[in-house]
Formats: C-alpha cells, sequence, structure tokens
C-alpha cells in the first residue's frame, strides 16, 4: 500500500484506502512494513521480516513507524515487552498523525522491577489535546510470552485490545461536540526508551543500566481489511469484557479523576 495523499476529499480517500488494504495481504513483513527511525542498530529484523527486537542502553533508545499512513485501521500487532528488571523503562506502541494539532491513539507500557506489575497507559489525542489518560494492570505477565495489542479505529469508535478482551473504549461523540479523530491520516509508532523521570512509581525507581541492554520483541503485525472492521463496535460481549476489565485491572481513570477537573471531568465522560 502506498503512502495515502491528503489532499483528496475525505470519501474517496476512505474508498482508497478500503481498497488498497482489501488488496493487501494480512501477514505482515517487518522489512515491507516498517522503517527503523532512530536508535540505529538497536532495532533490529531477524526471520526474513518475521521479527523485530528494539533495544534500550545508556546511550539511546530506539524505535520503528510504519511506511503506510492510515485513516481508520484496525492494527494488530504481538508484543513481548522487557523482561526482569524494567523499571525506568517504557515501551510504546501508539498511532499518531503529524503536525501542531495532532491526533494520537496511545498505548504505552511502563516498567517495573522484577515481579511487579507493569501498567498499561492509554491516551487519545484529538487535535492536539489529550489529558484523557486510563491506566491498568495486565491479567497476565506481559513479559513472559507475546500478546496480541490491537487498535480498532473506525468512523465510530476507537476501541483498545489486549488478546482481543476491549478495555477501553472512546466513542465518536461528534455530534455532542467532542472532537473525533476523522480527518489526519496516522502512522503507527513504537519505541523503547528512558522515562525514568516518571514512569515507576512516578520516577521514584530509576533504571538499573547493570541490566541493560533491556529488549522488547515484536511480531505478527496484521492490518486485517477494513470491511471486516469498518463498521465494528462493542456487542454485548465486548461491553461486559470491557466492564470486567475496568473493575478488576483499572488504576487510573482521567474521568473520575475530581482533584485534576474540579469544575467537572471532560465533556465525554458524562456522555459515555
Ligand atoms: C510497580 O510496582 C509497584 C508496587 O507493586 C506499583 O505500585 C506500581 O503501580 C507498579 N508499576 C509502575 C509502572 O510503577
Amino acid at each position: 500500500m502506498t503512502t495515502l495523499v491528503t489532499k483528496v476529499p475525505i470519501g474517496f480517500l476512505s474508498l482508497l484506502l478500503i481498497i488498497t488494504i482489501a488488496t493487501k495481504a494480512a501477514a505482515g513483513n517487518f522489512y515491507q512494513d516498517f522503517e527503523v527511525t532512530w536508535g540505529d542498530n538497536r532495532a533490529k529484523i531477524f526471520n526474513g521480516g518475521q521479527l523485530l527486537t528494539l533495544s534500550l542502553d545508556r546511550a539511546s533508545g530506539s524505535g520503528f513507524r510504519s511506511k503506510n499512513e492510515y485513516l481508520f485501521a484496525k492494527l494488530d500487532m504481538q508484543i513481548k515487552l522487557v523482561p526482569g528488571n524494567s523499571a525506568g523503562t517504557v515501551t510504546t506502541y501508539y498511532l499518531s498523525s503529524s503536525g501542531g494539532t495532532h491526533d494520537e491513539i496511545d498505548f504505552e507500557f511502563l516498567g517495573n522491577l522484577s515481579g511487579d506489575p507493569y501498567i498499561l497507559h492509554t491516551n487519545v489525542f484529538t487535535q492536539g489535546k489529550g489529558n484523557r489518560e486510563q491506566q491498568f494492570y495486565l491479567w497476565f505477565d506481559p513479559t513472559a510470552d507475546f500478546h496480541t495489542y490491537s487498535i480498532l479505529w473506525n468512523p465510530h469508535n476507537i476501541i483498545f485490545s489486549v488478546d482481543g478482551t476491549p478495555i477501553r473504549e472512546f466513542k465518536n461523540l461528534e455530534s455532542r461536540g467532542v472532537p473525533f479523530p476523522k480527518n489526519q491520516p496516522m502512522r503507527l509508532y513504537s519505541s523503547l526508551w528512558n522515562a525514568d523521570d516518571w514512569a515507576t512509581r512516578g520516577g521514584l525507581v530509576k533504571t538499573d543500566w547493570a541490566h541493560a541492554p533491556f529488549t522488547a520483541s515484536y511480531r505478527n503485525f496484521n492490518a486485517p481489511p477494513a470491511q471486516s472492521w469498518m463498521g465494528q463496535s462493542l456487542d454485548s460481549t465486548g461491553l461486559a469484557r470491557i466492564h470486567w476489565v475496568q473493575r478488576n485491572y483499572m488504576i487510573y481513570n482521567y474521568c473520575t479523576d475530581l482533584k485534576r477537573f474540579p469544575q467537572g471531568p471532560p465533556l465525554e465522560c458524562s456522555l459515555a
């Protein structure tokens, strides 16, 4: 699939995207689908494009991005996070447009000491404005094996999923005055970097460089054809799953952070 031109009208653009995605084989290849953007040889591709690893040492982290831009997408990636003492490290996996008033859909994995839980941090930016954090613990050890992290972004909603279980939904509430990303194509980005000023217990636990290099692994990138997800939203089973995750694993929700929003939470919180 070639990079999309942003000047064409939206209907045509979506159509073009549907056609290009539909004709693209589902199985991902890291050589074909991504380019390393920083960290030099700290990002490595193996097995003819089937496996990618990012690493972080004292001098630098590393990152890659998709060659394609997407206007709506369903993207699945299997990731195995930095094992052992990963405190201070952050692994990101997100969609973002470029420019000042950008849109962004974020997964970030905040490392921890051996045996202490990672935090899965999520956010949604619309037209340059974020401040919509939700954080979760996971119901498994994300460093022991690969797990699938998915972003579904269509005109109706954004759904974050882990191993097929939806954990967060951001609905299109544009008609009620909440901006929704729908005009700016986004690329998929991922990186591994040092954020020990804030990542682990709010910055109290620092990166232990004696354990460097830190490594995260990626495989089985999948961008299924648009007709399978363009109309998708949560059914009652999906809603039940999201409630299960939010009841048992959510550790932060901006919507209920009254200290932060003394005037009341953002509009989408009361509409959702
Ligand atoms: C790390 O472990 C501590 C103690 O269990 C926990 O409070 C914290 O939420 C965990 N995650 C991060 C990223 O700090």
